[in-house]
């Protein structure tokens, strides 16, 4: 069935929506559209320049004027969602919704989508007349388009990952928490860091009391420090109401998101008649600003030559990049400020563990606003297009 062309673009100034225009513009999407821009805060005022003939912006919260797109992407947020998709979808519309929040993501009728990874999936969906295309978990995405090989392959016996999240996972304003608390601690100690004969300890000490005693508001968006700190749990608490010994006890929204994500996208466990991988491990915040990293540990179900691995995970994808494991290659491709604001997604440290030969590590890194958050939305917009 053609997909008409009318695309409604909610959430497009927020930091998700801003990259999504970036992208847009970069790849001539909008050559192929005719955007309708929507607003929750300035219906009526004047759309961006992508705009054709639909000037005017949109009352982001009129059922009617949303029921005219073809297509809506939204990286409005899952509140948005939650107030807006019931009501639309219950005044008949049937067209297709991709949507950067989680708030639909695990419902029956909902493909997350990552097109490198998972293109059967969602072609599959798509001929039997899906319309609800949800981008992944940030975390999640990233390791699938570095490690899915591993996946495609049925390699997989199970998964373990580290994560160390940026800033940026948690919003605009959580970036600017983390580096102005950076300017705060800098500030403390700046007088003993510009003598080089000032004790180090002393520095320490000031820090440390500083981060002790940072402000309510310094630390509003995180609730504790996270400049020369980290913070081991991120999002909500999903493991309450188990018992201590049951796995998911103790469990973190985002680590759960790991198992539940990762299986939905490759089509496997509940829904498709195929046993999960399993996946967990720990989610981390550190003081990055917008690139995902983690260290994975897998479990495969033979052993495989770290060579054929390797060429696996080259071949999988025009975006992978294998990092061989040397220091060197190591910490001058493998790091946040290596990757951010480009969609390489380098998978290195790939190497055999202690545990035995099918024991693999790896560690890879994604820039989270682009294949984490933004890039899919913009593909699954282009697969409309051309089905
Ligand atoms: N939940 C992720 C994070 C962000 O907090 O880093 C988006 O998926």
């Amino acid at each position: 069935m053609k997909v008409g062309n009318l695309v409604g673009l909610v959430g497009w100034r927020g930091m998700v929506g801003s990259v999504l225009m970036d992208r847009m513009q970069a790849e001539g999407d909008f050559a192929l559209i005719e955007p309708v821009f929507f607003s929750t805060s300035d219906a009526g005022g004047k759309a961006p320049a992508q705009a054709r003939n639909e000037t005017v912006l949109q009352d982001a919260y009129n059922i009617d004027a949303l029921k005219r797109c073809d297509v809506i992407i939204s990286c409005q947020g899952g509140d948005y969602t939650t107030a807006v998709f019931p009501k639309l979808r219950a005044s008949g519309w049937s067209g297709h919704w991709i949507d950067a929040a989680s708030s639909l993501r695990m419902q029956s009728d909902a493909v997350i989508i990552l097109d490198p990874v998972n293109l059967p999936v969602i072609q599959n969906a798509l001929h039997q007349g899906g319309n609800n295309w949800i981008g992944g978990n940030c975390t999640v995405s990233c390791m699938l388009m570095g490690a899915g090989a591993l996946y495609k392959a049925g390699l997989v016996e199970w998964m373990s990952t580290q994560t160390y999240q940026a800033a940026s996972g948690g919003g605009a304003q959580h970036m600017r928490e983390l580096l102005t608390q950076f300017g705060t601690l800098n500030a403390e100690v700046k007088a003993l860091l510009d003598d080089p004969k000032s004790a180090i300890l002393e520095i320490d000490r000031k820090v440390i009391a500083k981060q002790r005693t940072l402000s309510a508001s310094e630390t509003a968006n995180f609730a504790v420090p996270l400049g020369g700190s980290l913070i081991p749990w991120i999002d909500k608490d999903l493991g309450l109401g188990k018992q201590s010994d049951e796995p998911g006890y103790g469990t973190s929204r985002e680590e759960w998101k790991g198992m539940a994500e990762t299986n939905k996208i490759l089509g496997l466990g509940d829904g498709f008649g195929t046993p999960a991988v399993p996946v967990d491990g720990f989610c981390v915040r550190v003081g990055a600003m917008r690139c995902h990293s983690q260290a994975l540990t897998f479990k495969l179900k033979k052993n495989v030559p770290s060579a054929d691995i390797e060429a696996m995970i080259a071949a999988d994808n025009e975006w992978v990049k294998v990092v061989p494991n040397t220091r060197e290659a190591t910490i001058t491709g493998l790091t946040p400020v290596a990757v951010t604001g480009t969609l390489t997604i380098p998978v290195g440290r790939i190497r055999k563990l202690a545990m035995g030969p099918e024991y693999v590590g790896a560690f890879t890194v994604g820039d989270q606003l682009l294949w984490g958050a933004a890039e899919p939305l913009r593909r699954m917009l282009r697969i409309l297009l051309q089905a």
